[in-house]
């Protein structure tokens, strides 16, 4: 599978580039005064109020744009610049002023001009370009840029186009592009690998759309361990116990946690952070055929533990659970994972606010504090233990699905915790990974919901 080469819409030079005037509504209103009086009328005549996301062109006196004034909010954000740069006909501009966070500034900048073009014609409208602020750093916000980029266009691709073996095909090249070690175990290889619970979920599926489990590493040895894993349903029917038609609507995205994490993952290895990676993958088909798991079986897990199945369509937490189970083997300092994992998550926080678990309230509170700075908000809900008896099971060690759905993504992170005995630096994200509102940076379409946070607090922590 090929992913198109990104062009970022940075000018070469600032020579010849438009300045843009920032100003918050208020500074506007307070300083237009001093404006010279052909500026104040013809701002006046155009309605322009310094509005977040609003732009006037100022002409020279031969009617050629000379200058930009830019309506930012009171704390501006990298969607703020998303919202400026949408706004601008084609050509270079310049901020003209310090901007809160250079590479943010950029880096939304630059998100403004990402599309999903592979199955229509690419939109021929020519972009605006900046020229870089001199603090930003280019590499990183081109690096962090491709990320996001990766992440989105793996989610919004249709499943018949990303299935598990074309998603760790995009997994492989990514590792091919930094020289980490891929390892893809495939099919009934998984259950000789003792992975039984990815190949339970992801057996029914056609020959060619095998289950299968990724695993990269990447960096020194030595160096700290952090380990990464992401839920790649890449679609989700919901097995027998079938979803109904408005449920599976959705459900090529539920691979968007894998896609997440292999964006981190790329971004750390661009950017060399000194840990020593690893990525873990399941990637199958929830898919209903003679050979589809059942309600009712029980099945034992890589762990050890027991799971009777209470319904089909709890399948993430099942492939998460194998993952998990191999992740924590290892003890690594930091352990994340990123899954859209239940629909309770999202009645509880919407489309906008993952849910964040975890029982180390350090890494809680530096992932709070990452999502407020970089405009990637958490938030968190509590692995509240004595809901975890909604999950016993006659039969077996735990059943997948609680018996009640009242706090169902709780009663999900707290079958995840049972996988995981080692490592103290857990946090799961129970993610959406979907744009249903676009706005300037962010189409309708796969998100990649907390990649930058995540990259925030590694990149403090490490770098
Ligand atoms: N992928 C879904 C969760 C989901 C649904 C995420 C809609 C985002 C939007 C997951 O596999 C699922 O089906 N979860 C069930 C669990 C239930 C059967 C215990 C759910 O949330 O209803
Ligand atoms: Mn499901
Ligand atoms: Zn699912």
């Amino acid at each position: 599978m090929k992913l198109p080469a990104l062009k970022l819409p940075f000018a070469e030079t600032s020579a010849k580039a438009l300045p843009i005037r920032g100003f918050t509504a208020a500074a506007w209103s307070k300083d237009s005064r001093r404006e010279p009086a052909a500026t104040r009328s013809w701002a006046e005549a155009q309605s322009f109020a310094a509005k977040p996301g609003q732009v006037l062109l100022l002409p020279d006196a031969s009617g050629k744009p000379r200058t930009v004034l830019a309506g930012l909010p009171e704390q501006p954000d990298l969607w703020s610049y998303a919202a400026i740069a949408a706004a601008l006909p084609e050509g270079d501009y310049r901020l003209d002023f310090q901007p809160h966070d250079a590479d943010d500034a950029a880096l939304g900048w630059a998100l403004a001009s990402y599309r999903f073009d592979r199955y229509r014609k690419p939109s021929a409208k020519p972009l605006a370009r900046l020229a870089l602020p001199r603090a930003a750093n280019k590499a990183r916000v081109q690096a962090i840029y491709e990320a996001i980029a990766l992440a989105r266009d793996l989610i919004t691709m249709p499943s018949n186009d990303l299935g598990p073996a074309e998603l760790a095909a995009a997994a492989q090249a990514v590792a091919k592009r930094f020289k980490a070690q891929c390892r893809v175990i495939v099919g009934e290889q998984l259950l000789k690998q003792n992975y039984p619970l990815v190949h339970m979920v992801g057996r029914a599926a056609a020959a060619h759309r095998q289950p299968r489990l990724i695993d990269i590493t990447w960096g020194n040895p030595k160096a700290p361990k952090v380990t990464l894993v992401g839920k790649g349903v890449c679609f989700d029917s919901g097995g027998l116990d079938i979803k109904p038609p408005s449920g599976m609507l959705m459900m090529k995205k539920d691979m968007g946690g894998a896609a997440i994490m292999l964006g981190l993952a790329q971004a750390i290895m661009a950017l060399k952070l000194p840990i020593r990676l690893r990525l873990l993958i399941p990637a199958v088909e929830n898919a209903i055929s003679a050979d589809a798991f059942r309600p009712g079986d029980v099945c034992k897990s890589r762990k050890g533990l027991t799971v009777e199945i209470g319904n089909t369509d709890a399948e993430g937490r099942l492939i998460l659970a194998d993952a998990l189970a191999e992740a924590d083997s290892e003890t690594p300092e930091i352990l994340l994972d990123a899954a859209t994992l239940t629909g309770a998550a999202r009645v509880a926080l919407g489309p906008d606010l993952p849910a964040l678990f975890s029982p180390d309230d350090a890494l809680a509170d530096a992932l709070l504090a990452a999502g407020r700075v970089t405009n990637d908000p958490f938030w968190r809900l509590p692995l509240h233990s004595p809901y975890r008896d909604y999950l016993d099971s006659k039969v077996a060690d735990i059943n997948n699905a609680g018996d009640t759905p009242f706090a169902g993504s709780i009663t999900a992170a707290l079958f995840l915790r049972d996988f995981i005995s080692n490592t103290k630096a857990w946090a799961h994200l129970d993610v959406y990974a979907w744009t249903a509102r676009p706005r300037p940076g962010r189409p309708a379409g796969g998100e990649a919901m907390g990649l930058r946070a995540l990259l925030h607090i590694l990149e403090r922590r490490y770098r």
